[in-house]
């Protein structure tokens, strides 16, 4: 077995504009220079140019100088109203930083949205993927209180997760963001560094905000985030059954077009690029000779390079060149000198994307994050995967096979389970596989980021899977 410095990393590289697929020489072509192109193109595929490749600063913070600073804030250029309220209203949009307890100077940037809808509504964590991307992307392109006009004013969104929860989005790992280190030892390479900040983030911010202790909580997320999520839900667990700080009223976890168990995931690739006719027979089954499960499983280098006309996070687009999201409003924002002084973020840098946390990461890549979950399951903490029907990358098809294979003492129950039409306003928005606190759901006409490609969808999926308590079908 082949050990180099990369192994076991990305085994998937997608190449546009040509339908033929060529492989790699697996043991030659897996160079510290492939992992750095591969942070580059993911910066590039979102038309983003981040100013910095990871936010480490250079002295040692003065500001802030407590664990916990807050500011509430209003975004300037934000319209008049919402659904409801009007401009004089206390909206409940908070900004700031946690320092971050088991670090040597991690500051962790978040911001928190109070529901408006009831303060009693659960409170949600959104994480983003990458690995190194800014939660941002999320808030303004997905399933924030408010999107980016093309003059970079704000525009409500009606479906933002906030109608139902009180919203948290966190910069993660430390040098994304607006979260920043002045020590490169806060540079995080697993899960257990990830979880283990995140657990002291939220243990701070619930000391901060007591008044939320006692409501639901719940861990949400996307892409790389199948990650990040399994990893920290197992940590508040453990944290709370080890009676440790605060309990924090952990219900359930979603992941959205997540990566998490790559020994399932990764064959998938070609089965999902075959039925969606994206390659050939012959090229399928020699990927799927390649990209074997013991392969994968021996975390050998075995890359592959599949070649699709199409766009990677959503087939039925195509990228223009290496471009497919244009997230470039966003870094425009964002430095808008107005902006950073809303968030009380001045002389701070915004790293979009950070390379830098991306490839830190590399390592923890193939790791199967899948085995954290049936733990939380024994004990009713619902889960729910979910997935947009058109995304390859992160493909429904190779969730669904971790989901079925997952043990637990559901899993007879769950592979026997029907597949029911799951509606949104009369219509079919996708379709369902339910058992006790698990579920899966395929969600039709929707890609990579299913709240940006179904608002509507993904935000009633939220309301319904929050109210059934475990052991009843996601309706
Ligand atoms: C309030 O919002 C609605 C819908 O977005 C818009 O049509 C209306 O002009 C707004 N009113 C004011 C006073 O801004
Ligand atoms: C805002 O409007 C929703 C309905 O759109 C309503 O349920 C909610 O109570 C309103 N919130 C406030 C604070 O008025
Ligand atoms: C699971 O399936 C078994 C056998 O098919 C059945 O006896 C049992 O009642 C099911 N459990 C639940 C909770 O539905
Ligand atoms: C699944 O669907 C079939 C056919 O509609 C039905 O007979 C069966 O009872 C269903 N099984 C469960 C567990 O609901
Ligand atoms: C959103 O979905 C609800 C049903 O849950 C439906 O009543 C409503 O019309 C939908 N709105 C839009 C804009 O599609």
């Amino acid at each position: 077995m082949a050990s180099t410095l990369f192994t076991s990393s990305l085994l998937i590289f997608l190449v546009l504009q040509s339908s033929a697929i060529t492989l790699s020489d697996a043991q030659t072509s897996f160079s510290e220079d492939f992992i750095r192109n591969q942070a580059e193109r993911l910066i590039r595929s979102f038309n983003l140019s981040p100013s910095k490749s990871i936010n480490i600063v250079r002295n040692k913070a003065t500001e802030p100088a407590e664990k916990f600073v807050e500011t509430k804030f209003r975004f300037p250029g934000l319209a008049a109203n919402s659904t409801n309220g009007s401009i004089d209203d206390d909206l409940g949009h908070h900004a700031g930083y946690i320092r971050i307890k088991h670090s040597y100077d991690a500051r962790m940037f978040y911001y928190f949205f109070v529901s408006r809808g009831s303060r009693n509504d659960p409170v949600v964590l959104w994480l983003t993927g990458g690995p190194g991307c800014t939660g941002n992307i999320a808030l303004f392109y997905e399933n924030g209180p408010f999107q980016i006009n093309d003059d970079l004013s704000l525009k409500w969104n009606d479906f933002g997760w906030d109608k139902a929860s009180n919203l948290l989005y966190v910069d993660q790992p430390t040098g994304t963001g607006f979260s920043y280190s002045s020590d490169r030892r806060d540079i995080r390479h697993d899960e257990t560094g990830v979880s283990n900040d995140l657990y002291d983030f939220l243990q701070a911010f619930f000391d901060t905000h007591p008044e939320f202790v006692k409501n639901d909580f719940y861990i949400t997320g996307e892409s790389y985030a199948g990650h990040y999520i399994p990893a920290l839900a197992s940590r508040v667990h453990k944290g709370n059954k080890a009676k440790e700080g605060i309990h924090i009223n952990l219900k359930g976890l979603a992941i959205g077009n997540g990566l998490t168990d790559s020994e399932y995931q990764y064959p998938a690739y070609a089965d999902f690029a075959l039925t969606n006719k994206l390659i050939s027979k012959s090229d399928h089954d020699y990927l799927i000779q390649i990209a074997n499960p013991k392969c994968v499983k021996l975390t050998q280098q075995c890359p592959i390079f599949i070649r699709v006309c199409s766009q990677y996070y959503d087939i039925r687009k195509q990228c223009d060149g290496d471009l497919c999201y244009d997230f470039s409003n966003l870094e425009k924002f964002m430095r808008l000198d107005s902006i950073k002084k809303a968030l009380s973020v001045e002389g701070i840098e915004f790293v979009t994307c950070s390379n830098i946390v991306h490839r830190a990461m590399t390592n923890d890549w193939m790791k199967d994050c899948e085995v954290m979950i049936p733990a939380l399951l024994e004990d009713g903490i619902k889960v729910l995967i979910y997935a947009g029907e058109y995304d390859l990358i992160c493909n429904w098809l190779g969730n669904y096979k971790w989901v079925n294979a997952m043990k637990w003492s559901g899993q007879r129950n769950f592979s026997k389970a029907n597949i029911t039409s799951y509606k949104v306003g009369g219509e079919e928005a996708g379709q369902l596989k339910s058992f006790g606190p698990l579920s899966f759901l395929k969600v039709h006409k929707a890609g990579h980021m299913v709240p940006m490609d179904q608002p509507n969808v993904s935000l009633e999926m939220l309301k319904r899977w929050m109210k059934t308590s475990a052991g009843k079908i996601l309706a």
